[in-house]
């Protein structure tokens, strides 16, 4: 039902180009008005966003067709008189208005003016549905319910063994204060933990995290991991690491590389069991892009199939050994801010076996201006 739309190609004009884009192709509401405010373009959006049949709206006037209001219950088309009012307007910012029965839909128009300062020739009307936001706005609503979750738990005990030991501090022997203490200590850790992770949620949610390349060498990096574990006292044959030579130069943010490491050693160690391997070797990424490639493999359990999907979500848990649950999100995230990939699967002893790429970024092609 293309009627009297307009056509985009993306080629040449004529009947040969191949991408050509018919209005119901397009994903949100497409609503044409000519300059006398008969409507020429009723796309298939418009018209199952509005419950109007196309037929119904092509050749009517547009205050007929979508009477609009804003939600102080003023009509629209009237309010924002687009064929009237200052000749230097070029159209309305998105808005969300009501259609009639009460349903909402987000409106944005454009003036099409012949030559600037010139009488409007065409109106055109873009139409968006607001289920979309309405689900983002659901799932902050539960992300901050989960958050308030998260925090309230190590903040119920600290409050609780506080309360405690000012209430009854003679009453208890130093072993017991001492223990108590040492459970306050680590739940404000994890409360600190919970809130850093937090922030680089939101900086990988909204596209702000930041990636200072520097050359990395990944092998030295995971040795340093490795004897941080050792130095801590895990017993050094808990861990192999095994490097292909030669590795590729790699460019990328060394305080994140460590974070990835970071988190994929702790859950090899916490949630998996038996000898840790970590491998580090050149990859062949998509577009034959040169880059390294890191496989951390355990002995434990292992990750269910039916789970491997939702690992990287957030707050998902398959065990109860602690953690937040934010870990492999964050992975993922800083993985894919640097243009690499994360898969989970069975490592060969039957364990999780995580493997990341990174590109390896020659320093040229990110140069910043
Ligand atoms: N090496 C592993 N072996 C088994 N399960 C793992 C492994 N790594 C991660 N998991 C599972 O994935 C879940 C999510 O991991 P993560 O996002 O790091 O959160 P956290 O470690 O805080 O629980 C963990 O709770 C655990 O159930
Ligand atoms: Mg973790």
């Amino acid at each position: 039902m293309v009627g009297t739309c307009p056509t985009a190609s993306s080629g040449a004009h004529g009947s040969l180009a191949p991408a050509v884009v018919s209005a119901d192709d397009l994903p949100d509401g497409l609503v044409v008005v000519d300059a006398t405010g008969r409507v020429t373009c009723f796309n298939a959006a418009a018209a199952r966003i509005t419950a109007v049949r196309a037929a119904d709206a092509v050749g009517r006037q547009l205050e007929a067709v979508l009477p609009l209001e804003d939600l102080d219950g003023r009509r629209w088309w009237a309010l924002t008189d687009p064929y009237g009012g200052l000749a230097t307007r070029t159209g309305q910012p998105e808005r969300n208005l009501l259609l009639p029965g009460g349903r909402q839909v987000l409106v944005s128009a454009r003036y099409v003016r012949e030559h600037p300062g010139g009488p409007v020739v065409r109106l055109v009307v873009q139409l968006r549905g607001t289920e979309a936001r309405r689900r983002t706005e659901r799932s902050h609503a539960e992300l901050i319910a989960t958050v308030a979750h998260e925090l309230r738990s190590p903040l119920t005990s600290v409050k609780g063994f506080t309360a405690t030991l000012l209430a009854k501090w003679e009453r208890f022997t130093d072993d017991q204060k001492q223990l108590m203490l040492q459970t306050v200590d680590a739940d404000a850790d994890r409360v600190t933990r919970l809130i850093a992770e937090l922030l680089d949620i939101s900086r990988i949610d909204s596209g702000r995290l930041e990636v200072r390349r520097q050359p990395v060498d990944m092998a030295a990096a995971v040795r340093r991991h490795v004897e941080a574990y050792t130095r801590a006292g895990l017993r050094p044959d808990r861990f192999r690491i095994e490097v292909t030579e030669p590795l590729p130069e790699l460019w990328a943010d060394p305080d994140k590389v460590d974070q990835v490491l970071g988190n994929l050693l702790e859950n090899a160690v916490r949630h998996g069991e038996g000898v840790v391997t970590i491998e580090v070797s050149p990859a062949q990424l998509k577009a034959r892009a040169a880059g390294t490639a890191v496989t951390v493999s355990d002995e434990g359990p292992g990750i269910p199939e039916e789970a491997m999907a939702r690992v990287f979500t957030r707050f998902w848990r398959g065990s109860k050994r602690g953690g937040t649950g934010l870990g492999l999100y964050i992975v993922k995230g800083i993985v894919e801010a640097h243009g690499g990939t994360i898969t989970v699967g069975r490592a060969a002893r039957g364990g999780a076996q995580f493997r990341f790429t990174l590109p390896v970024a020659a320093p040229a092609f990110f140069t910043q201006a």
